[in-house]
């Protein structure tokens, strides 16, 4: 090859292989919406309803993605796009190995949620909105960042002074000031099961 990357993807056991392995399909669930919305609670509530189903999850989240793999990013455009571009080559790889993943990040505009799933494919990416209005996450205001931003004292802030693209057509619309927990979890469960189980095996 020009570049003397040789990649031993062929060798490798492939995701079909680890599917049969876990008894499930890999599948990329992808929520979007502004701060404070309740991305990463739905997704930690839905986490533990597959876990006990017996399914394999992993949970991808903002705060926690940034304080690692992305602690050289801030807020401006080109670094959440960058945010972005390596949350979805990461969450290829779970989903490649058979892993429900769970990615809570506020992805703001349709064209990074666009290239997420170019990225992991748009056969195994579900894109799910959590469409919980502005004047409701400010007035929850749980990490007491809305109140820094109304200040002035966080600039680019998601809904206040940077803006946020609602999705054209989610595969869900969830508006937590509308819909209990329970009522997300049970929708999100109806729509992700039928997907993530395999075809039973033949005798
Ligand atoms: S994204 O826009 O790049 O997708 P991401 O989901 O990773 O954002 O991070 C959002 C979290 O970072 C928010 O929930 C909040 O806790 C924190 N945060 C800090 N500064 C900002 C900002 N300027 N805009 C939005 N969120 C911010």
């Amino acid at each position: 090859m020009d570049n003397n990357i040789y990649p031993i993807f062929d060798r490798m056991q492939t995701r079909a292989d680890k599917e049969q392995l876990l008894g499930q399909r890999g599948i990329m669930i992808w929520f979007t919406g502004l701060s404070g919305s309740g991305k990463s609670t739905i997704a930690i509530a839905l986490e533990r309803e597959l876990s006990q189903r017996g399914l394999l999850c992993r949970i991808l989240d903002g705060d926690n993605i940034r304080s690692g793999i992305n602690n050289n990013l801030g807020f401006s455009a080109d670094d959440r796009r960058e945010n972005i571009r390596r949350i979805a080559e990461v969450g290829k790889l779970f989903v490649d190995t058979g892993i429900i993943t769970l990615a809570a990040f506020i992805s703001p505009d349709n064209e990074m949620r666009g290239m997420a799933s170019d990225i992991i494919g748009a056969d195994s990416f579900l894109e799910v909105y959590v469409s919980t209005p502005l004047e409701e996450c400010e007035r929850r205001d749980v990490k007491g960042l809305y109140a820094k931003a109304r200040r002035g004292e966080i600039k680019n802030f998601t809904g206040i002074s940077a803006p946020f693209e609602a999705p054209m057509s989610p595969a869900l619309d969830l508006d937590t000031s509308k819909l209990s927990l329970q009522e997300s979890v049970e929708r999100l469960l109806e729509m992700i099961l039928p997907k993530v189980s395999l075809p039973t095996q033949q005798q």
